[in-house]
């Protein structure tokens, strides 16, 4: 069975960021990883200049369901995170938001890192065109971890 696609807004996040937004993201990334972005970080996400962040809602102005943050640099689009809230995942919520950010970038190629455990991840990215190109032992900590190393060509 294929997930439905739900009718989103994609919206990049630039500076200011409102206060609930700012705390809807930092939230998500809490709920989402073990190694979550401070408030620092998102900040400085979107002060760098190559950076992106962009953020799904259901309707203009109404709360943040998933966000996705890139790096676009020449013809590469380098997806750093990508989170959906977890009441809402498998709902079609997080390919929705990767297919708008990947169309708007842009860029030829994307690449992206992800936990070798992360089963959830890879299926989603390997529907969207993503292939494994190389593993980079104990990539990431708390629990170390292997990452592998996607890209997607045209
Ligand atoms: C990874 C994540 C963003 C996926 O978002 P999502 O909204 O649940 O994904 P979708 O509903 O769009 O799923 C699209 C496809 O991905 C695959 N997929 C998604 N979740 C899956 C799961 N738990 N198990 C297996 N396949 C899965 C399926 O192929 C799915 O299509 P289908 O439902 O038609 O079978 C979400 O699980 C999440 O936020 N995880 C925590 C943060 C994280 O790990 N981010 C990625 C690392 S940077």
């Amino acid at each position: 069975m294929t997930t439905p696609t739900p009718s989103l807004l994609i919206e990049r996040l630039r500076q200011p960021v409102s206060v609930e937004d700012r705390d809807a993201v930092i939230d998500l990334e809490a709920g989402s990883f073990t190694n979550p972005w401070t408030a620092e970080t998102f900040d400085l996400m979107l002060a760098t200049p190559v950076s992106r962040v962009y953020v799904a809602r259901a309707a203009p102005g109404t709360e943040i369901l998933a966000f996705c943050a890139c790096w676009v640099i020449e013809d590469d689009v380098h997806i750093n995170t990508v989170a959906v809230r977890g009441t809402l995942r498998r709902q079609g919520v997080g390919g929705t938001l990767l297919r708008g950010v990947l169309d708007g970038a842009t860029a030829r190629r994307a690449t992206l890192e992800v936990r070798r455990s992360n089963v959830a991840a890879l299926a989603l990215y390997r529907k969207l065109g993503f292939e494994v190109t190389a593993v980079r032992q104990n990539y990431y900590a708390n629990p170390a971890e292997d990452g592998l190393v996607l890209w997607r060509n045209p």
